[in-house]
């Protein structure tokens, strides 16, 4: 019988677990054993594993986190590649291995596929900035996060007549921010893929306030680059090397608050928008990717992730999720822009 393994990596995302779920139910329903591999590439590494089987995943589709457990470790970086995970790969008799991970633990994936073993991808972030798939589970949830985030801070912005600032996540890429800014009707959103003019956005703001509208909300995707005359913050690195951000929206609430001189306040979200339950639209994707690749590892595929493009999952090759990262188009940024002011 062929043995399928697979880890979780990297930063966790709403819907780790309906992945992990739905590679157990299929693999099972197909005659295939799961060995569960705790803690990322650092449990492969280290020779951590569980068996699973449908018990182990029952009552966890709606359960943020991952029951694997994930890491920051990297066998390219911290280990030989291949050869630093041969010891649980034999002693487990997996055959095929089923990653799911970001950017960089896909890039990881595609090196031990090379070096031959088959390896399926399942592309994950809340940023859904990945290459090659239409969208990325947990995304939906962090949108709905911030959100209602937003619905709440805009309250209080009111009672007080402030300009409320609220920062998201988002490395390089601002499709948080965007949607969730459209759904929050944002009166300005700052992302990383487009420049901003913050002596505009001043002037808007004033305008606002002397309609009427005494209050504003600004949402800013944390990857945003400082304003002009501020240095950018020293950051903190992770394992892999990125910086750990945070923090800009307070620079950018400083300069929104001397150019027009009302009171401008800080909510930066951080790790809430990646916790907790995820929205039923994420369990759903996140099903049909962990019993797409399933399939594609028992059928013998490799080097490929299971991607979301239109309403089919497809296998794409990894090597398209690192060679570049996914941005907000600037037909959807006007949309969001329109609004703006
Ligand atoms: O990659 C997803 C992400 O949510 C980024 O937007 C964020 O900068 C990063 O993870 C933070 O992750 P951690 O705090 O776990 O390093």
């Amino acid at each position: 019988m062929s043995v399928v393994g697979v880890l979780t990596a990297g930063g966790d995302c709403p819907g780790l677990n309906a992945v992990i779920r739905g590679v157990v139910g299929r693999a099972i329903e197909r005659d295939t054993e799961v060995v569960g591999i705790r803690d990322g590439w650092e449990g492969l590494m280290n020779d951590r594993t569980k068996p699973l089987d449908r018990d182990d995943v029952r009552g966890i589709l709606g359960r943020g986190g991952t029951i694997l457990g994930t890491s920051r470790m990297d066998p390219y970086v911290h280990g030989d590649g291949l050869a630093s995970c041969s010891r649980t790969i034999s002693r487990n008799g997996i055959d095929k291995l089923i990653v799911i991970g970001g950017d960089g633990t896909l890039r990881s994936a595609m090196m031990l596929a090379d070096e031959g073993l088959p390896v399926i991808g399942v592309p994950k972030t809340i940023d859904n900035d990945i290459a090659g798939t239409d969208t990325t589970f947990g995304f939906a949830t962090a949108v709905q996060i911030a959100s209602d985030a937003i619905d709440r801070l805009a309250t209080t912005a009111e009672a007080h007549n402030r300009v409320i600032v609220v920062e998201v996540m988002g490395r390089t890429k601002g499709w948080i921010a965007t949607y969730a800014g459209i759904a929050g009707g944002a009166d300005y959103i700052l992302i990383p893929e487009y420049d901003y003019d913050l002596n505009a956005i001043a002037k808007t703001i004033r305008g606002r306030h002397r309609a009427g509208h005494s209050y504003s909300i600004v949402v800013v995707a944390e990857g945003v680059n400082p304003p002009e005359g501020y240095e950018p913050l020293v950051m903190r690195k992770d394992a892999f090397g990125f910086e750990r951000l945070g923090g800009v929206s307070y620079q950018v609430a400083d300069a929104i608050e001397d150019l027009t001189q009302f009171e401008t306040r800080v909510s930066v979200l951080g790790h809430i928008q990646r916790g907790g339950t995820p929205a039923a639209a994420d369990r759903v994707l996140a099903t049909r990717l962990g019993v797409s690749a399933a399939d594609m590892a028992i059928d013998g595929l490799t080097n490929v992730m299971a991607a979301v493009q239109g309403t089919k999952i497809v296998p794409i090759p990894m090597k398209v999720a690192t060679e570049s990262i996914r941005g907000v188009p600037q037909d959807i940024y006007d949309t969001a822009a329109t609004f703006f002011g």
